[in-house]
């Protein structure tokens, strides 16, 4: 029972560390967030904006910048302790910039269907950063992402689990400090 209960923790450890500049760019993108929406906003042929109020040049840039620099941190930190698993360099870019670039792309497939800015898509809003954290870098460096993730399907499995949970918690404390519309 013991051993089990050390696995899953492990795992649950491991997990968070391999995600962790995807895990703090989409976060500190809405720190940052604010000013000039990316789309500048221009509508779609449907008439809708094309990504809306919600992504902004700002959060995209800082939420990028933090998620790289706690990657940098990261190894700093596996080099000292003598930790043998990081993320390669590309991979801490493609994870930071991959995680608000899916975050983007479903913002603009939400607009489409008509859901307005800041409603919500249960699930979807909350792996949107996975998926375009996880695709950005198996395209960039498919050595490390087969390595740690395609090889290790109880990785997957714990952050397709876990994150949903973490937003959600993140999210509701974003919330109460009033740093977000929604506790979603
Ligand atoms: N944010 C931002 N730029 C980004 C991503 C997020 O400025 N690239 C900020 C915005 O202030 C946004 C907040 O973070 O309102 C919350 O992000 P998110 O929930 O992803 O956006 P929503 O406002 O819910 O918009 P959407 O319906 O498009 O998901
Ligand atoms: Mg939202």
């Amino acid at each position: 029972m013991i051993d089990i209960v050390i696995y899953i923790v492990g795992t649950a450890i491991l997990a968070m560390w391999l995600m962790l500049p995807a895990y703090i760019s989409n976060p500190m993108a809405v720190v940052f967030g604010g000013g000039t929406p990316i789309d500048m906003g221009v509508k779609w042929i449907d008439g809708q904006r094309i990504l809306g109020d919600g992504k902004t040049i700002r959060g995209l840039v800082g939420g990028t910048a933090c998620g790289i620099v706690a990657g940098l941190v990261q190894l700093y930190v596996a080099s000292i302790f003598s930790i043998s698993i990081f993320p390669t360099l590309t991979a801490v870019i493609t994870l930071s910039f991959g995680a608000l670039l899916g975050d983007l792309i479903k913002s603009f497939f939400k607009r489409r269907i008509g859901f307005v800015r800041g409603a919500e898509l249960p699930l979807i809003d909350q792996l949107d950063f996975v998926a375009g954290a996880w695709l950005l870098t198996y395209i960039f460096d498919p050595v490390w992402f087969t390595e740690h993730f395609i090889s290790s399907p109880s990785i997957i499995v714990t952050v397709l689990v876990l994150t949903p949970i973490l937003h959600r918690l993140t999210n509701i404390f974003g919330y109460n400090i009033k740093l977000k519309k929604e506790p979603w």
